[in-house]
């Protein structure tokens, strides 16, 4: 059998998208070829605001389920392709929607903030989704006096209710397995290394690593930040799918990948997104499928917390 090199994949992509006019959309955390053929790149914010905008029948999603789901929940007449079904996520795992149904029961009266890495039968049952770029606005959108639930991520959560200090926040107990891996040993003698490095971090990193960051920030903010940032090198910890967008937008500047825990498990790539390739882009394209198919009454409740979230300013 013939194996396609990534030219003749890159070429068959952009033929499939011509003919079929498709558009992909892809997370900065996939792999650099696959957000080379990308029409739109993005965190997961700037990927749920896109995808409502897309002007085409078919939206090809490289990224992991719940981004896609997403994408479909706000786009339901469109055809949302999904090139590997087995990339899930560990964060919206960590979050069962019936285990999550059973502990809102325990909570009546709370608005349920959501963060968008869940699986669509957890949106149905979210008040507000929110991202980690807008999770403050969220939370501040709720009067203070309302008590709130916080789903999945703890360590985002905790971060957001030290900012607020609100007390009237309950936790789900998730975290996501990159940025829960970070050794602060590691991250403090890289310090060392480096002084001069600014230490920019995701806020789904656990707190001892928050604490010792100069901007904790998502993935759309620490870009700017470091465009913005008279600082020329920096320590990234966050997944180093990044590094790539850092590297384009900022040739001048140096970006250090903070290690994992444990360096021999390269665990702060996300093994989720990486499962995305040009090869199975390929052969989404060409197929029409696998497809994100989502039952119409769940796709409605999510869509209205989706809606929700947008609609904060
Ligand atoms: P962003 O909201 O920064 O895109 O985060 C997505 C994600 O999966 C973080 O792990
Ligand atoms: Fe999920 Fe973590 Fe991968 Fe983001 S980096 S998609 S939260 S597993």
């Amino acid at each position: 059998m013939k194996v396609d090199n990534s030219a003749q994949l890159v070429r068959r992509i952009e033929r499939l998208k011509r003919e079929k006019r498709a558009v992909i959309l892809a997370h900065y955390y996939t792999l650099p070829e696959v957000q080379a053929v990308a029409d739109f790149l993005g965190d997961s914010l700037a990927l749920s605001v896109q995808a409502q905008k897309v002007d085409a029948p078919i939206i090809l999603f490289a990224g992991v389920n719940f981004m896609a789901e997403t994408a479909k929940v706000l786009c339901p007449d469109k055809k949302v392709l999904l090139p590997c079904p087995e990339a899930g996520c560990s964060l919206a795992e960590s979050c069962d929607a019936r285990d999550f149904a059973a502990f809102k029961a325990r909570y009546p009266g709370y608005k349920v903030v959501s963060y968008v890495n869940t699986t669509v039968g957890v949106k149905a049952l979210t008040d507000i989704c929110c991202t980690s770029s807008n999770a403050m606005k969220v939370v501040q959108s709720i009067p203070k006096d309302q008590p709130v639930i916080f789903a999945p991520d703890r360590n985002l959560g905790s971060y957001i209710q030290k900012l607020t200090g609100r007390r009237n926040m309950v936790l789900w107990d998730g975290a996501c397995h990159v940025h829960e891996e970070f050794s602060l040993e590691k991250l403090l003698a890289l310090k060392k290394q480096h002084p001069l490095a600014r230490v920019v971090a995701h806020p789904e990193c656990r707190a001892y690593i928050l604490d010792v960051a100069d901007f904790v920030g998502s993935t759309a903010a620490i870009l700017d930040w470091c465009g913005a940032s008279e600082a020329r090198e920096f320590i990234v910890v966050t997944e180093a799918g990044i590094l790539a967008e850092m590297k384009r937008r900022y040739p001048e500047k140096v970006f250090i990948p903070a290690p994992p825990d444990d360096e021999t498990c390269a665990c702060n790539n996300c093994r989720y997104m990486k499962m995305v390739t040009l090869e199975n882009i390929a052969a989404c394209l060409e197929n029409e499928s696998p497809e994100v198919v989502l039952d119409e009454e769940v796709r409605r409740r999510a869509e209205r917390s989706i809606r929700n979230m947008i609609a904060v300013k």
